[in-house]
């Protein structure tokens, strides 16, 4: 017997920051780098999980930042959405480290459920 993910196809972006406080260590360089890694060796993740830049979230002393969003059907996954596309969604990530993007990665990413004690209002 298979198990389904409760989000099978549903294509979601994870916006990395990579802004003047998140970028400026590197740090999000190097999650950047591990989410890429784990989606790439994930056949759930894989094809239906973009990682890509974003400039800033506006939020720079809680970095480095994340948001992982739905793409609409027609929407292009390498391209940074406007601030607009964050409305209704609960995916906005800060502080982030290794543990916290591998628990990003299974429950949101993998199981469609946001992780709540790591999401914060956005
Ligand atoms: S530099 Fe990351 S939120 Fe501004």
């Amino acid at each position: 017997m298979t198990t389904e993910s409760a989000m099978p196809r549903t294509r979601l972006q994870i916006l990395v920051c990579d802004g003047p406080s998140c970028g400026v260590t590197h740090e999000s360089e190097l999650l950047k780098e591990l989410l890429v890694a784990r989606v790439a060796a994930d056949p759930e993740l894989q094809g239906r999980v973009h990682v890509v830049d974003y400039m800033c979230f506006g939020r720079c002393s809680e970095g480095p930042n994340m948001f992982v969003r739905r793409l609409g059907p027609q929407e292009r996954a390498d391209a940074e959405p406007d601030s607009a596309a964050f409305s209704g969604e609960r995916g906005f990530y800060p502080g982030m480290d290794r543990g916290k993007c591998e628990r990003v990665l299974a429950q949101h990413c993998k199981a469609g459920v946001v992780v709540g004690d790591l999401v914060d209002d956005y």
